[in-house]
Formats: structure tokens, C-alpha cells, sequence
């Protein structure tokens, strides 16, 4: 009988070493830092690209030899040493179906009229623009490009950046910083989280698409001010997307617009996603719960998807976008759109808008909403 309890007593102390055992057996198995060194990065990401990824590298990033159809070419590689490391075969393994890249509306093609249009460009302004917007790197293909850019979006004008990803990270911290607070739903894309960092602004973050915890956190905001000082916050920014990519789930804009609206703060919306997707003419979110795109005040999105190019752009009124020419880290220091890739745009973007003088845009738009009622 007196056995049991000790013998319970033995097996919980024995838990919590059982624990650093497992702790010490993990480090022992990452290699370690020269003498005095801090850790160059992580110990779990170490353990977790050793142990994990390593098993199932050969699924990801195979290099891709054509244009990210429906169909692609893949390069045929093995791996001797546990996926460590790759040869190639030199095989080309052809006709692969394309499951992962973004050619939302099939416009990265080898052929067609926006290919014909980029190399046309390409052959007339070369590849690389060489500098920034603000030095001499500011084409007519650019300002060509944001003319349209605005006219499909509605709004008064617009700004095209070479990527994406900059596209947030990059102008964020032009919009607020100290003394500001952002309010981000917790699944925004890494760009607007890293945005949002870099701005220096208090970060708080609300349930994904959930408006009773949004509408919590800015009452708060509004009631509290500031930490310490209590002094009122100088800006209040909502950050949302129009179409979560890893959930598939749609803004409930009509709500965050009225909230927005309630609590006068402003309100960033990242339309990578859902712009040329989404709507019944591909205007995205905003056309797809008919709202005005004079609710949102910053409309963010990327080429790189339904566009099939790259680079991203923000839209709404002038002032926004002549502050943003002037401040914002993309514009000034970083080299602009390439012309093949501005001519790829342009082309397609006319092509969803229907002033090609044909219903190829049209259609995809409609064999996209086939594939997904709730896109309409
Ligand atoms: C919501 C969102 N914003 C921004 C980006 C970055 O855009 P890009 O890949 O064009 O740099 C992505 C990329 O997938 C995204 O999903």
C-alpha cells in the first residue's frame, strides 16, 4: 500500500528530467557556434530544417524550367545524401499540372498578346530601368501604367512599385510611426506585419475578420490613449486583406468600413489577392460588396498574381499618392518597375477592363467564377 504513492512520487519527479533529456538530445544534435559566438540564428529552426524539413525537402522549390501555366516543365533532380543535396539529371519532366503558382487569371503565358506586348517593350526600352522614380528612372510606361491603375481601381491616383512585398513593408512606415497604433488582424500577410514593425507605431492585434474584437481594441484605443501618458493616439491605421491567401476567407469590409467610420481611424486594405479575382469586373473587394473605394483610404494590391507579373501599387486620393512619391523608401530608393514587366500589366489589366476590343478577359473572369461561386 505505502509502495503506490512513492512509486507515483518517483514517476512525476522523473518527468521534468525526462524533459531536459529530450532538451539536451535535441541540442546535442545542432551544431554548435564557434567558442564566445552568439548563435548565428535560431537553435529550433536549426532542429526543425535538420530533423524536419530535410525529410521532405525534395517537395518544395524543384526549379521550374517554363512559364507558371496550367501545366509546367519541371527539372528532373535526385538526391544521394538524404536530401542534403541535388543533381540534376538533365531530364526535363514535361506537363506537370500546376498547383501552387498564383496565374490566378492564366495570364503569364509564352504566347499571346501580353507576351507580344512585353517583348515589343523589351526590345524598345531594354530590361532594367537603372534608377529610381525619382532620378532617371521614371518612364512613360510608368505614368501610363498608374493612369490606368487608378481608372481600374476608381480612384483619383496611384503609385506602381517593383514588388509587392515592398509595396507594404516600405510605405507603412511612411503613414505612421511613434505615438500611432496599428490594428492588424492576426493572419495579414508577413509584408504588412513587417510593415508594421519597421513603422515603430504600438501594434495591436484583433481575431481574424472578427469585428466584435476589432471594434473592442478601438474602443479601447479611444478610451485609454496611449499608454502612461493617456494623451490621444496620433493616427489609428486598420490593416486587413481582401482575400486571406491561406484561408481563402473574404474581408468583412461593409463592418470594417463602419467601424473605421465609428471610431474615425483609417483603414489600409491589401487587395493582393482579390484584385482581378474578385467582383463581378475584377475590381476586387470593393466591387464585390459594392462599396465605394472612397471608404478605404489606402487600396494596396500586387501584379503578381491575377496580373501574371510582379510589383504591387497603392491607390486612393491624390494627396496620398504625391506624399507617398516623396516618402515613401520604395519610391525614392528603390529601382522601378521593369518595361516588360509595366507593358505585362498594362496589357492585361486592359484585357480584365475589356478595352483589348475582346472578351478574353471578360471570359476568365467568368471561367474563374465558375470554378468559384463566391467570387461573383
Ligand atoms: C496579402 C499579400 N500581400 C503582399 C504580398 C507580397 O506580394 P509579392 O509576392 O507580389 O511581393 C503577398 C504575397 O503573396 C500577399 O499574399
Amino acid at each position: 500500500m505505502s509502495l503506490c504513492p512513492k512509486l507515483m512520487i518517483t514517476k512525476l519527479s522523473l518527468r521534468p528530467s525526462l524533459v531536459v533529456l529530450i532538451y539536451r538530445m535535441m541540442k546535442s544534435w545542432v551544431p554548435k557556434s564557434p567558442k564566445d559566438f552568439v548563435p548565428l540564428y535560431q537553435d529550433f529552426e536549426n532542429f526543425y530544417n535538420r530533423n524536419l524539413y530535410m525529410r521532405i525537402r525534395d517537395s518544395w522549390n524543384r526549379p521550374i524550367c517554363s512559364v507558371p501555366g496550367a501545366k509546367v516543365d519541371m527539372m528532373e533532380r535526385v538526391s544521394h545524401d538524404y536530401n542534403w543535396t541535388f543533381t540534376y539529371t538533365g531530364r526535363v519532366i514535361k506537363d506537370i499540372i500546376n498547383m501552387g503558382s498564383y496565374n490566378y487569371l492564366g495570364f503569364a503565358q509564352k504566347a499571346g498578346t501580353c507576351q507580344e506586348a512585353a517583348a515589343k517593350v523589351l526590345s524598345q526600352y531594354g530590361a532594367g530601368v537603372c534608377s529610381t522614380r525619382q532620378e532617371m528612372g521614371n518612364l512613360d510606361k510608368h505614368e501610363e501604367l498608374e493612369k490606368l491603375v487608378a481608372r481600374f481601381l476608381g480612384v483619383e491616383s496611384a503609385m506602381a512599385y517593383g514588388m509587392g512585398f515592398a509595396t507594404n513593408s516600405m510605405n507603412i512606415p511612411a503613414l505612421v510611426g511613434k505615438g500611432c497604433l496599428i490594428l492588424s488582424d492576426e493572419l495579414n500577410h508577413a509584408s504588412l506585419v513587417l510593415g508594421a514593425r519597421l513603422s515603430g507605431a504600438t501594434i495591436r492585434i484583433f481575431k481574424h475578420n472578427n469585428m466584435q474584437s476589432l471594434e473592442k481594441l478601438l474602443k479601447d484605443a479611444i478610451v485609454h490613449g496611449q499608454p502612461r501618458t493617456r494623451r490621444p493616439w496620433k493616427k489609428i491605421l486598420i490593416l486587413v486583406e481582401g482575400i486571406y491567401s491561406m484561408e481563402g476567407s473574404i474581408v468583412r469590409l461593409p463592418e470594417v468600413i463602419a467601424l473605421k467610420k465609428k471610431y474615425k481611424s483609417y483603414l489600409y486594405l491589401d487587395e493582393a489577392h482579390s484584385i482581378g479575382a474578385l467582383g463581378p469586373t475584377g475590381r476586387g473587394v470593393v466591387e464585390y460588396f459594392g462599396l465605394s473605394p472612397e471608404d478605404v483610404d489606402v487600396m494596396m494590391g500586387t501584379f503578381t498574381k491575377s496580373f501574371g507579373a510582379a510589383g504591387g501599387y497603392i491607390g486612393g486620393k491624390k494627396e496620398l499618392i504625391d506624399y507617398l512619391r516623396t516618402y515613401s523608401h520604395s519610391a525614392v530608393y528603390a529601382t522601378s518597375l521593369s518595361p516588360p514587366v509595366v507593358e505585362q500589366i498594362i496589357t492585361s489589366m486592359k484585357c480584365i477592363m475589356g478595352e483589348d476590343g475582346t472578351t478574353v478577359g471578360v471570359n476568365c473572369l467568368l471561367y474563374l467564377r465558375s470554378l468559384n461561386t463566391d467570387l461573383s
